[in-house]
């Protein structure tokens, strides 16, 4: 397998979630309410798989390779971008989990907000991907020896092994902090 199997695999799974995102926008418009619980489910999904596992592999491993070769001008530019998105898809997570802490509070008007963000992600991912799987990723495999590919596959299966370990391990830091301010 090239190593951008993996990663065009994970963009089904992705796609897979964008549209439960897409029924569940619909269900809050018709419904006024929020479930503050798939909210969190999706953040999660984003912050750790699309981000985190997803986005994770593709920067440090494939774009960080790609660094090192002399790409063509269009290349080049296509993936400053592809990194530019990743950060704005950050940001707008964010903006998500402010909107839906607010709206657990009691907050009610922060729906908009939530909405917002949601219609954001869903207009986002799919020409993210499409960009990657259509214009990217395919061409860019000529860059690459076949050894080159094959270690670069390698380093990802250790990128994905080591990843619920540091989930978890961020997981008990978190608790450890929350219980230490309690204490306080
Ligand atoms: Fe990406
Ligand atoms: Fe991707």
């Amino acid at each position: 397998m090239m190593p951008i199997g993996p990663l065009m695999i994970e963009h089904r799974l992705i796609e897979r979630m964008i549209d439960v995102m897409k029924e569940e926008l619909l269900l809050i418009e018709k419904e006024k309410k929020v479930d503050p619980e798939f909210i969190e489910t999706a953040v999660d999904f984003i912050r750790t798989y699309a981000d985190r596992c997803h986005h994770g592999k593709e920067e440090d491993i494939l774009f960080r390779d790609l660094g090192g070769k002399k790409l063509t001008d269009e290349h080049k530019r296509t993936m400053e971008e592809l990194v530019e998105e990743h950060r704005w898809g950050r940001k707008i997570t964010v903006r998500l989990v402010e909107a839906n802490a607010k709206y657990f509070q009691g907050n009610k008007e922060s729906i908009s907000a939530i909405m917002d963000c949601i219609r954001t992600l869903i207009e986002f991912y799919p020409k993210h991907i499409e960009k990657e799987d259509k214009r990217f990723f395919i061409p860019c495999m000529d860059y690459f020896t076949d050894s080159e590919k094959d270690a670069m596959l390698k380093e990802e299966w250790e990128f994905d092994k080591n990843l619920i370990h540091e989930k978890y391990r961020n997981i008990v830091i978190a608790a450890e902090k929350i219980l230490t301010a309690k204490k306080l």
